[in-house]
């Protein structure tokens, strides 16, 4: 079944992890949800289980992959269905030097045509909605007639939804995080987009961080996708499903949501997984809260070391009053 795109976490390197988008789960039912960029060399040479690994409690979940080879892109996409994600989507939005080399993520910007052979190669392998997320330009290639082309070559291959970052990539002299906040943000070229394009389905992504801010935006477009704001502040997340889906959020309070996740986190130690490495991804829950700096503190302090368990997120959660109001964005 095709995932809601109305409302979508960005795919985000190390920070949208099985265990982050476990916590986002908590707060949301209908967010779409995706992975971490996992390379076609990764998926296919190294530990597969690994990188898909997953909850079935995270669906709708779409697994982002970065890639160009035709061939190697569709065994993905195949592996994809197989592990029970809902979409698969490909990198062209991704500025940095190491996965240029291997010509992957923006720099496809500039290819076209190989862009679209690699969709039609993935729709062929799956079943699954192939989507893919791009830049509005790169370097050198930032005119409205090549982001055209592009679109329409993709389209033309078979892709129905794209997801534009609102901004050009800069692959010479800038960072990966440069590229994310000095190139200027043009919502303007999305909206023109799907004007342009009316069926298909266009979601915008890009320096987004208020419900306000979002319903502007779905006055123009069919969905948006945040990034960094829906990392920080977490809690952002619990008014989603009431404000955008019609429907009740499931938590209650910062300190519920956080408990929900308690026999998945002892799951995750007792196959060898480190309290850091999840606890580390539940620092911005509150965010802005009474008591949320003592929180951050109190785990930064002690979730790293040997043998920490769920007893030290029971002595965080201490340092934040309890109840909490209900979930307001
Ligand atoms: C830490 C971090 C890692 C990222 N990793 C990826 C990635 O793996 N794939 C991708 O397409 N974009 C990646 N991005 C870009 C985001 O998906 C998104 O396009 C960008 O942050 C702009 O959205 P925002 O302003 O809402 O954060 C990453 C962003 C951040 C902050």
């Amino acid at each position: 079944m095709e995932p809601s795109r109305r409302f979508s976490i960005a795919p985000m390197m190390d920070w949208t992890t099985p265990h982050f988008r476990y916590l986002a789960r908590q707060l949301s039912l209908h967010t779409l949800l995706y992975t971490e960029m996992v390379t076609t060399g990764a998926l296919i040479h190294g530990d597969t289980e690994r990188f898909l690994r997953h909850s079935p409690e995270e669906y709708p979940l779409a697994l982002q992959l970065g890639g160009s080879d035709g061939g190697e892109l569709a065994h993905c996409a195949r592996l994809a269905g197989q592990f029970g994600f809902n979409e698969v989507n490909l990198n062209v939005g991704c500025p940095s030097d190491r996965v240029q080399n291997n010509m992957i993520g923006a720099c496809l910007m500039a290819h076209p045509d190989k862009v679209a052979q690699a969709v039609s190669a993935m729709i062929e392998a799956t079943d699954l909605p192939v989507t893919v997320k791009h830049r509005i330009g790169i370097d050198g290639r930032e005119s409205w007639d090549q982001l055209c082309e592009f679109i329409e070559k993709v389209s033309a291959a078979g892709c129905r939804t794209f997801i534009v970052h609102a901004r050009i990539a800069v692959l010479e002299g800038l960072s990966p995080k440069e590229n994310r906040d000095i190139p200027p943000l043009k919502y303007d070229w999305v909206y023109r987009l799907k004007e342009t394009y009316p069926d298909l389905e266009i979601i915008i992504n890009g320096g987004i961080r208020t419900f306000e801010e979002c319903h502007q935006h779905l006055a123009h477009t069919d969905g948006v996708m945040l990034g960094r704001e829906a990392y920080h502040n977490p809690w952002l997340l619990a008014g989603v499903d009431p404000e955008f889906f019609g429907t009740p959020g499931p938590a209650t309070s910062r300190h519920d949501a956080l408990r929900a996740m308690f026999p998945f986190i002892q799951q995750e130690l007792d196959r060898g997984v480190f309290l850091t490495h999840m606890s580390r991804h539940v620092m911005g829950l509150f965010h802005g809260q009474p008591g949320g700096r003592q929180f951050r503190r109190y785990l930064s302090e002690n979730a790293h070391k040997p043998g920490s368990g769920l007893e030290v997120i029971e002595e965080a959660l201490k340092r934040v009053p309890e109840p909490e109001p209900i979930a307001a964005g």
